[in-house]
C-alpha cells in the first residue's frame, strides 16, 4: 500500500468488548480478536480501528480512560496488544485506536490526585461553584460535586471528568501519549470529541483554539511514517467542519451527515454532494460511514417509516420491517462503498446485524439509559456481543454468558451460517470489499445524466469505470446496458428493482 494508504481504505470498526472472547470471561478481549484476524484479512478490509482499550471503569463502555499507556486487564496485556499489532501488520491489516482527549476517568491518577490535593486540581475544570448550567451530552447536570465542596465539570458521564486544555501539562501528556503508541507501531489514531477541547463563558463547540491542538498533533504524528489522525467531529456547520481536515490538522473526519441521511434519493444525493465539495478544497478524502457504536443498526434504522438517525430517542421501538431494512442496508452498503474516499464497516454491520431493541432495562449498561431518566434506551442495543457458530447463544463467541444476551434468532445471522451462504450479507461484503480495492477507494465520481434523484435513481461513475446504481424508487427501473458486477439484491431481468444497488462496467456516459 502507498504513503496514502488510508485515502481509500476500509476500515473496520472493532468494538472490542463485543467482537470475540479468548478467555471465557464473557467479555470480547485481544485474546479473541487475535484469534479472529484471519476473518477479518478474508473480509477484505485495510484497517482495524479499535474502540478504547485501555484500563477503565468502563463507566462508558471504557471512554472513561484510567490509564493511557496501558491495556484493560480484562481485555489482555500490553505485551499482548503489542503482539495483536504486529500481527495484524503481517497480514497487511493496518492498527487504529482511540484516544480520548476530552476527558479521563475519576478512576485515572491525575483526577485521584486531584481529589485530595486542591493544587493538583487545574489539570481539570474544578471551581467552588457550576459556572454555567451546561447539561451533560448524557443527560442530566454537567457539574457534579466533591466531598470538599468543589465542582467538576463532565460534558459526559460524572465518571468522565474534562481535561482543561489551558494547562500546557495537559498538552504534554497527550503528545506524549501518542508517541507511546506510535513508538508501538499503531498506524492511526481516532480521537474521541474532537470538537470539544476547548472551553469558553460561550461554550465548548468547536471553539477556534482547538485547531491549535490538532497542528501540534500532526507534527507530532509526521515524525512516523504513513501514520494518521481522524476526527470525531459532529458538527452541523460543514464548512467548521473541513477547518479540521486542513492539510497541517487531521487526516480526515467521520461522515456523520452520511450516517444521518434518511434512505431517500435526493437527500442523499444532497449530502453527497456537500460532502464532496467540503472535502475538494482542503484536499481531504471523505469517510463513508453507516453505522458505529453509538447509532441504530442500519437494518432496523432503514426498516421504519422514519429512516434518518438521531441521538434523543433513537426512534426506540418505532416499528421496523427488518425485512426491508434488510433490503435497504444490502444497497445501502454498495453505495457506500462505491463512493469515493474511505469505508468505516461497524462490526456486524457485515453480517446484516439488526439493532436489540427488547434488551432488559436492568442488563442496560450505557450510562444514556440512566442518565436521561430511561427516556433514552442508550447504545447497548448495537453492542451486543456477535455471533460467530452454533445454533444458540453464545453462538461462538466464546466459552462464558456473554455481557450483553444475543438474540435467538441470531442463529441465521452467524457468521459460520453467512459463509456457506452465498446470497448472504457477509458474502456481498467480502465480495464488494475485493471489487472495491481493485476498481473503487480514492478518486472522484461522475454523476450520470441519465438518472436523476427525482426518479428515485442515484447514479454516477468512478474513475475506473465502474458505474453503482442505486433505485431508491417504488418501482423496478431500466438497467443500463453494461456488464454487471455485483448487485446487492436480484435483478428483474433488465430491470434494477426498488432498494438495490448494482454495480456495472461498460456503461455509456
Ligand atoms: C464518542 C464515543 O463514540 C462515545 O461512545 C462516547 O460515549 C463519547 N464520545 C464520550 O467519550
Amino acid at each position: 500500500m502507498s504513503h496514502t494508504w488510508w485515502r481509500g481504505a476500509a476500515i473496520y470498526q472493532v468494538y472490542l468488548r463485543s467482537f470475540a472472547d479468548g478467555n471465557g470471561d464473557g467479555v470480547g478481549d485481544l485474546a479473541g480478536l487475535r484469534a479472529r484476524l484471519t476473518y477479518l484479512k478474508d473480509l477484505g478490509i485495510d484497517a482495524i480501528w479499535l474502540t478504547p482499550w485501555y484500563p477503565s471503569p468502563m463507566a462508558d463502555g471504557g471512554y472513561d480512560v484510567a490509564d493511557y499507556r496501558d491495556i484493560e486487564p480484562v481485555f489482555g496485556t500490553l505485551e499482548e496488544a503489542e503482539k495483536f499489532i504486529s500481527e495484524a501488520h503481517e497480514l497487511g491489516i493496518k492498527i487504529i485506536i482511540d484516544v480520548v482527549p476530552n476527558h479521563s476517568s475519576t478512576e485515572s491518577a491525575w483526577f485521584k490526585e486531584a481529589l485530595t490535593d486542591r493544587a493538583a486540581r487545574d489539570r481539570f475544570w474544578f471551581s467552588d461553584e457550576p459556572l454555567n448550567d451546561w447539561q451533560s451530552i448524557f443527560g442530566g447536570s454537567a457539574w457534579t460535586q466533591v466531598p470538599d465542596g468543589q465542582w467538576y465539570l463532565h460534558l459526559f458521564a460524572p465518571e468522565q471528568p474534562d481535561l482543561n486544555w489551558n494547562n500546557p501539562e495537559v498538552h504534554q501528556e497527550f503528545e506524549d501519549v501518542l508517541r507511546f503508541w506510535l513508538e508501538r507501531g499503531v498506524d492511526g489514531v481516532r480521537i474521541d470529541s474532537a470538537a470539544l477541547l476547548i472551553k469558553s463563558d460561550t461554550g465548548y463547540e468547536d471553539l477556534d483554539e482547538v485547531h491549535d491542538v490538532y497542528r501540534r498533533w500532526r507534527e507530532v504524528t509526521d515524525e512516523y511514517d504513513e501514520r494518521i489522525l481522524i476526527g470525531e467531529v459532529w458538527l452541523p456547520d460543514q464548512e467548521r467542519f473541513a477547518r479540521y481536515l486542513r492539510p497541517d490538522e487531521l487526516h480526515t473526519a467521520f461522515n456523520f451527515d452520511f450516517l444521518s441521511c434518511p434512505w431517500d434519493p435526493a437527500e442523499l444525493r444532497r449530502v453527497i454532494d456537500l460532502t464532496l465539495a467540503t472535502h475538494t478544497p482542503v484536499g481531504a478524502p471523505p469517510t463513508w460511514v453507516l453505522s458505529n457504536h453509538d447509532v441504530t443498526r442500519p437494518v432496523t434504522r432503514y426498516g421504519r417509516a422514519d429512516t434518518t438517525f438521531a441521538h434523543g430517542g433513537r426512534l426506540h421501538g418505532t416499528p421496523s420491517d427488518l425485512e426491508l431494512g434488510y433490503q435497504r442496508a444490502r444497497a445501502a452498503a454498495l453505495l457506500a462503498m462505491a463512493l469515493p474516499g474511505s469505508l468505516y464497516v461497524y462490526q456486524g454491520e457485515e453480517l446484516g446485524l439488526p439493532e436489540v431493541e427488547d434488551l432488559a432495562d436492568e442488563l442496560r449498561q450505557d450510562p444514556m439509559y440512566a442518565r436521561s431518566g430511561g427516556t433514552n434506551p442508550g447504545r447497548d442495543g448495537c453492542r451486543v456481543p456477535l455471533p460467530w457458530s452454533g445454533e444458540e447463544p453464545p453462538f461462538g463467541f466464546g466459552a462464558g454468558t456473554p455481557w450483553l444476551p444475543q438474540p435467538d434468532s441470531w442463529r441465521k445471522l452467524t457468521v459460520e451460517a453467512q459463509r456457506t451462504d452465498l446470497g448472504s450479507m457477509l458474502n456481498l461484503y467480502r465480495t464488494a470489499l475485493g471489487l472495491r480495492r481493485e476498481l473503487l477507494g480514492d478518486g472522484t465520481l461522475t454523476w450520470a445524466q441519465w438518472a436523476q434523484p427525482g426518479d428515485g435513481v442515484l447514479a454516477f461513475t468512478r474513475d475506473s469505470g465502474l458505474t453503482c446504481v442505486t433505485n431508491l424508487g417504488p418501482e423496478p427501473v431500466p438497467l443500463p446496458a453494461g456488464e454487471v458486477l455485483l448487485a446487492s439484491g436480484p435483478l428483474e431481468g433488465g430491470l434494477l428493482p426498488s432498494d438495490t444497488t448494482v454495480w456495472l462496467t461498460g456503461v455509456e456516459a
